[in-house]
């Protein structure tokens, strides 16, 4: 067995998550003197206190668990929602293309049940929140708190982003609402220049809406991305992908806040314009220096 130093004891009061033999997964909170039921069995939750993570621990039908601690996306899948989380899978390419770092501030809106706030937080950032529903305001909170404790920067305001953004100097502006388009113009006086606006859509036809509206912003270096995600299964003989995969989630579109530029205005409106020369295929990777 690997080293530990203390790490690996479960303690009360924290989360786990029991894998039984079909793989299925129980998130649940450890309680000492109380048990978790199961028709699989009853596990005694002080067998699991004091137990090290990744030990197999044996419920009163006889019938085996793994314990472990759960990871964020173990959680994200699993935990309480009011609105529909975004998919992991997203949220690891929403930290990467927004570039995501400890100390960079970020608005986040609408916010939902917290997943993308936790994943945030989890990277370092500073998160304000805006979400129109204090129902999912507070189960956010709750989420959030459950995961990266009370002291994480993270606030939450009842209100419409598409109304205004008090916020200036922004570093990251990361929205899942219906219609960021109209977030554009308060976006362009809430961030600094060289800012990332990222944003999750669902259809396309909301992603083309955005990308037309931010063709008239001072927004460029515009880009778009599906996330596909296969997983595969791996047994001795039989190694292939799995029959079953998350067909669709959503669309990511990013853009940076650039410095207006006399000679070139409005700013992307050539790409738009000259829509027919896009096609023309192009090396991924390659540099281009066309303006
Ligand atoms: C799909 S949910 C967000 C889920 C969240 N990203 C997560 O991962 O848990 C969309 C949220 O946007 C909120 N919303 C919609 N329009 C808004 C607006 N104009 N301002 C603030 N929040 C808004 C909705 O109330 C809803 O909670």
């Amino acid at each position: 067995m690997g080293s530990d130093d203390g790490r690996s004891i479960l303690v009360e009061g924290e989360r786990v998550l029991l894998v039984d033999a079909k793989e299925r997964q129980y998130l649940i909170t450890l309680r000492a003197g109380t048990s978790f039921h199961t028709h699989m069995g009853i596990i005694a939750h002080d067998h699991l206190i004091g137990a090290f993570e990744g030990s197999t621990v044996v419920g009163s039908t006889g019938r085996r668990f793994l314990v472990v601690r759960p990871t964020l996306a173990d959680v994200v899948l699993k935990m309480p929602r009011g609105a529909q989380v975004i998919y992991p899978k997203d949220l690891a390419a929403i930290m990467v293309l927004a570039d995501i770092a400890p100390g960079v501030s970020v608005l986040e809106a609408g916010v939902g049940s917290g997943a993308l706030s936790m994943a945030l937080l989890r990277a370092g950032a500073d998160v304000v929140g805006y979400e129109l529903r204090e129902d999912f305001a507070d189960r956010a909170r709750t989420n959030v708190e459950a995961l990266v404790g009370e002291q994480a920067p993270y606030r939450v305001e009842i209100r419409d982003i598409y109304e205004g953004i008090d916020e200036r100097g922004l570093d990251r502006i990361v929205l899942d609402l219906p219609e960021p388009w109209r977030v554009l113009p308060h976006a362009e006086v809430a961030m600094r220049p060289g800012g990332i606006l990222c944003s999750y859509l669902p259809t396309i036809n909301q992603t083309s809406q955005l990308r037309n509206a931010l063709a008239h912003t001072p927004f460029g270096m515009a880009a778009t991305v599906e996330v596909l995600y296969r997983t595969w299964h791996v047994e001795t003989r039989s190694v292939r992908p799995d029959h079953r995969m998350v067909g669709h989630t959503g669309f990511l579109t990013t853009a940076r806040l650039l410095v207006p530029d006399p000679d070139r205005s409005p700013y992307n409106a050539k790409k738009y314009e000259t829509a027919g020369d896009a096609e023309s295929p192009s090396e991924p990777g390659l540099v281009s220096t066309e303006f």
